[in-house]
């Protein structure tokens, strides 16, 4: 959510934030800036719009300087204008500032401010910041004697970046619940919101934790307490990241690029260490109460968990949103709190982590990003190695992290001895299959899709049914279809229709039904019924199914032969193609739709 790069530099700097920005555009996208400090001092350059139309109207690439900072934006703190978008400046126009987060009291600083003379451009709580510099700067001392006074009167959260013509050679950050990380190479220093800011340099960083700062210059960083200004000692760790991941590679949109990167991904969920999963396997046997969160499309892996916790492992596990689950969640030394993200700095589901820690429960977390808060935050981390993931709606991270549930679930029936001695393994042969089966639906089934999606994208009305183990895919679906399409879209157990949402049946209701495997006989006759439900009130019946000659079907998309392990796979896979080409269809912004942003980091 907002995204922030900072680079001191032997030469200009502004190409390089140019090109970090349009890595970091995923974070937000509704307007972006520069401002770099040259001989004349600060210069910004903004505008609303997208990274590449605002850095040729405003031609950001020649603005001059070896120290800038850039920002892209996710509007939070007034609306959608070129006075609102970052950098902001003070009064003086010494110093401009970038930020993520919420300043909570910004209200209060705001009339503070402006009772003494300062003039406000823009509506947003950032600025307030900028101000306030100018003010603690103008009681003595050095700039960072006045960032961290300023930095003093803050309270919310933020991820905050500056520069100042009175260090014409240095930047300075911040965190206090929003991520930062640094970059150190011999050419420069850089901060940015994540790895991805500036991966292409270096792979070397320094994760800032809450409640520091830190002064970046030529020659390195220091990073000190805001609290006790003590120094901290902080080493640079190896970032994992693929940074090729980053590129659209051919493909006409990061999520066609990423849908189709599913047989590598899940490979290399298969080849996270065992020692690993068996780990969180032990944890979840040792604990009293275990509870899975996430929120948005991890909420339903976190569902998709507690399925196959109670159907494989005999477990009661509840899944839990995140953004509610803080209300919800036994917190005590005996439960076991397992969130599930693929940024690791969605706000909701860090709150519970933290939460969780101060109340002495266990943490453990599946994460994608490296070095993002929740690996920080959790006793126990799997990191799922699925590389970037761009487009800001999730599709390869969600399959991933479902592998890795399912290899969690195998290793827990295996210690508990609840399943058969050989079943374990059998599943692990199974999803050793499963990316050749998504190739396989990749390959036959894309060009259907795009036939259907051609056919039914008029449709207002979606609904995505499915029971049992099908049931958070059917959420999952819907939900990929609500994103891309701005299409109403349902995700709901089958079994649900009839208490009341068949009112809603007509024939313009495209109904996508997830049928099981024949083998799964009682979820299979079950689900029928509910199509036969559907077909009564006209409803069209559109099945994803392993069976085209059984069912009374509109049209069928068709599916494998595939294992009741891998079967679900297939169904996601098929949901996320159905939301891609219908927002093709409807040409929407796939990569970035209207008013969403990848990472959601305030509350
Ligand atoms: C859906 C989507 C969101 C995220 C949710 C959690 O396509 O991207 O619903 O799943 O905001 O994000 P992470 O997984 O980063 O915690």
């Amino acid at each position: 959510m907002c995204g922030i790069i900072g680079i001191v530099g032997k030469q200009e700097v502004a190409p390089l934030l140019v090109k970090s920005l349009t890595r970091l555009e995923y974070r937000g996208y509704d307007s972006c800036g520069v401002a770099t400090l040259n001989s004349t001092g600060i210069e910004v350059r903004k505008d609303v719009g997208p990274v590449a139309e605002v850095a040729c109207c405003r031609e950001l690439a020649s603005a001059s300087g070896e120290v800038g900072i850039a920002h892209t934006r996710w509007a939070t703190h007034g609306g959608v204008s070129r006075e609102n978008s970052h950098p902001h400046m003070s009064c003086d126009r010494a110093f401009a500032v970038v930020h993520n987060g919420i300043i909570s009291n910004h209200h209060i600083l705001r009339a503070e401010l402006q009772r003494r003379g300062h003039i406000f451009s823009s509506q947003t709580d950032t600025e307030v910041f900028a101000h306030l510099l100018e003010e603690t700067y103008q009681t003595g001392g050095a700039v960072e004697e006045a960032f961290i006074k300023a930095l003093h009167r803050l309270e919310g959260t933020f991820a905050i970046a500056m520069i100042s013509s009175h260090e014409p050679k240095r930047l300075f950050c911040a965190r206090e619940k929003s991520p930062l990380i640094l970059g150190i190479t011999p050419e420069a220093s850089f901060v940015g919101s994540d790895v991805n800011a500036f991966s292409a340099y270096t792979r070397k960083a320094i994760v800032l934790d809450n409640g520091e700062y830190a002064v970046l210059s030529l020659t390195g960083y220091k990073v000190r307490g805001i609290a006790d200004g003590k120094l901290r000692d902080k080493r640079a760790t190896e970032i994992d990241w693929d940074v090729g991941s980053a590129e659209k590679a051919g493909y006409r949109h990061f999520m066609a690029k990423e849908i189709w990167e599913q047989p590598e991904v899940i490979k290399r969920a298969m080849e996270v260490p065992q020692q690993e999963i068996a780990s969180l396997a032990r944890l979840i046997r040792e604990s009293r109460r275990k509870i899975l969160t996430g929120v948005g499309t991890t909420y339903y892996v976190a569902l998709f968990g507690q399925y196959l916790l109670a159907t494989l492992a005999g477990e009661f596990a509840p899944a839990l949103s995140s953004d509610e689950a803080g209300k919800l969640a036994p917190m005590d030394p005996e439960s076991l709190i397992l969130a599930i993200s693929q940024s690791g700095e969605t706000f909701d589901t860090l709150q519970v982590l933290r939460q969780a820690r101060t109340a002495g429960a266990q943490t453990a977390a599946i994460v994608n990003v490296p070095g993002s808060s929740m690996t920080r935050e959790a006793r126990l981390v799997i990191l799922q190695q699925s590389g970037p993931e761009i487009c800001v709606v999730s599709t390869k991270a969600t399959m991933a992290q479902m592998v890795l549930l399912v290899r969690l679930v195998a290793e827990i029936s295996r210690l508990k001895r609840h399943a058969s001695a050989t079943q374990p393994l059998k599943i692990f042969k199974e999803l050793t299959r499963l990316s050749e089966l998504i190739t396989v639906v990749l390959r036959t089934q894309q060009e259907h899709i795009r036939h259907l999606a051609l056919r039914y994208h008029h449709q207002h009305n979606w609904f995505f049914l499915g029971r049992g183990i099908y049931t958070p895919i059917a959420f999952e679906s819907a939900l990929k279809m609500k994103e891309v399409t701005y299409l109403h879209a349902e995700g709901m157990p089958a079994g649900f229709l009839k208490h009341g949402t068949l009112s809603l049946i007509d024939e313009e209701t495209p109904c996508v039904f997830l049928i099981p495997p024949k083998e799964e006989k009682e979820l299979y006759d079950l689900t029928l019924s509910s199509v036969e439900e559907v077909r009564a009130r006209k409803g069209k019946v559109i099945a994803f199914s392993f069976d085209e000659t059984c069912g009374n079907y509109d049209e069928v998309v068709l599916l494998p032969k595939a294992s009741l392990w891998t079967a679900p796979f297939l169904h996601l896979l098929a949901g996320q193609l159905l939301a891609y080409e219908t927002a093709v269809a409807l040409g929407r912004n796939v990569d970035r739709p209207r008013s969403l942003a990848k990472s959601v980091t305030v509350s």
